[in-house]
């Protein structure tokens, strides 16, 4: 590919090569022509140089829009007085597709709103390509990092019959004429009809799934996409996103605090040395700062304060909000970032959460009115990580679920898990997304997806 051409100009030297890519740019004059040709490899586009005479289809290329995409064989020369090391002297052009004079992405900055409503062709713009090029990076890194340290790969399903946050945020799934669906005698649409005997849904959480592997392997993650049908219209929900669920056995709230920071750090440390080019340009265009801000969290500790302590927090400002403060409220995206970006000013994990607002999955602490949950904010976004020490006490467990209305049949085989072996165990939750954000500093969700699905848009 183009990028590792200019790594290594010396030895391509006089060398004939192939290439194909898309044009960035073409001029010409009569007899000699020029084209800034990129792979997406890197932002560097390489320089391709073409004369009457030297290739047979001079007059077809010249007539080329940008968008077009080509193969070209030739011969790389240097250019050590150029901002790239080489050039190609072509001898042949392939027209592989040609493009239209109205070709979308023109030579101006175009918003990052107006590329939204062409996602097809985002990806060739250089905000886009870098965007992408990171997010595939850091989902590298994130593999990297569990492998190393001897983590599972688990592979949770995307369809379930559980609700596992409880919330109510389900996609259905169903095979069933909704038009017309079949009816028990009481009305109600009859799910055992339904393909699977019962109703299914997109799952929002593959946790209740991880923690059974955990179970049995110790050290688990799962990767993959999540569904959740939340109606909220924010630059930080999506419909469909990406999590990564860490679950590790014999192991309390400390630890899973402990992995969560080791991995954002990893993450960070390796995308910094694997994408120089592409976090530079973050920096120039996107989020002056960004670097040394990064590089800072590398190096320094995680605030930690427990909820009790964050709302006193914010109750000595609470004429700076919209939403009320008081214990036992779900802290608002403006209450997160005020902790994070005013208090703290770097990450901070909050801790031990009032059981109302929290799942009934989560560990119960002593005081019987907080349990052993852990969000992680972060500067620019608020949440980017929620877990939990889990309840492996059968009889607790059980007591909460028959709170919250739970049926203990419908999770007969979680609560299994405490039934055979059990062990005190905990995990979390990073919305992959939202950590590509943060790494870029892109502020709108929809702009670090590929194909973003949020509520009210489904064109792909
Ligand atoms: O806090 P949440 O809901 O936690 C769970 O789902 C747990 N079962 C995780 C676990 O303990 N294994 O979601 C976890 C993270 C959030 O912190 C957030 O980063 C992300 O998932 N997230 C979303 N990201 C984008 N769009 C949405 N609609 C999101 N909802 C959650
Ligand atoms: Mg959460």
């Amino acid at each position: 590919e183009i990028k590792s051409l200019f790594c290594q100009a010396q030895a391509y030297a006089g060398k004939q090569i192939t290439v194909g890519g898309w044009v960035k740019t073409i001029r010409n004059s009569k007899a000699l022509g020029f084209i800034e040709l990129t792979d997406g490899s890197s932002f560097k586009n390489l320089q391709v140089v073409f004369d009457d005479g030297r290739i047979d289809n001079f007059k077809e290329i010249t007539k080329l829009n940008v968008g077009a995409a080509l193969v070209v064989t030739g011969e790389v020369v240097l250019t050590p007085e150029a901002k790239q090391p080489l050039e190609i002297h072509a001898d042949q052009i392939e027209v592989e597709g040609a493009s239209s004079p109205d070709y979308p992405l023109q030579k101006k900055r175009h918003s990052l709103e107006y590329l939204r409503s062409i996602a097809h062709l985002r990806p060739r713009t250089n905000t886009f390509a870098a965007v992408f090029r990171v997010r595939s990076v850091a989902a590298y890194a994130i593999h990297k990092f569990f492998n190393e340290r001897g983590f599972v790969y688990a592979h949770t399903p995307i369809i379930t019959g559980s609700d596992c946050e409880g919330a109510g945020e389900m996609f259905r799934v169903t095979t069933l004429d909704m038009d017309n669906p079949p009816r028990t005698e009481d009305g109600k649409v009859d799910c055992s009809k339904d393909f699977f005997g019962k109703a299914t849904s997109l799952t929002v959480s593959g946790q209740l799934e991880a923690e059974c592997m955990a179970m049995a392997f110790s050290k688990v993650y799962t990767f993959g996409p999540t569904f959740r049908a939340e109606n909220s219209n924010t630059p930080r929900h999506a419909a469909e996103f990406w999590m990564i669920e860490p679950e590790i056995a014999f192991a309390d709230l400390d630890d899973d605090m402990a992995l969560a920071r080791d991995m954002i750090k990893f993450v960070l440390q390796y995308v910094l040395e694997q994408c120089p080019d592409e976090m530079q340009f973050f920096n120039n265009f996107y989020d002056k700062g960004l670097l040394e801000r990064l590089e800072n969290i590398i190096r320094s500790d995680f605030a930690h304060v427990t909820y009790t302590e964050a709302v006193e927090l914010l109750e000595k400002e609470k004429d700076k909000f919209e939403y009320p403060v008081y214990w036992g409220c779900d802290l608002q995206t403006e209450h997160e970032r005020y902790l994070t970006e005013q208090v703290f000013q770097k990450p901070v994990f909050v801790t031990d959460y009032p059981k109302e607002i929290k799942a009934f999955y989560m560990r119960m602490n002593d005081d019987n009115k907080t349990v052993a949950a852990v969000d992680l904010l972060v500067p620019g976004i608020g949440e980017i990580i929620g877990g939990s020490q889990r309840e492996e006490r059968l009889d607790r467990l059980t007591a909460r679920m028959a709170e919250l209305g739970l049926k203990e049949e419908d999770y007969s085989w979680y609560l299994d898990l405490r039934r055979y072996g059990g062990t005190k165990h905990a995990g979390f939750g990073l919305g992959f997304d939202r950590l590509v954000m943060y790494i870029t500093g892109i502020s709108n969700i929809r702009d670090v997806l590929p194909f973003p699905r949020t509520v009210g848009t489904a064109e792909y």
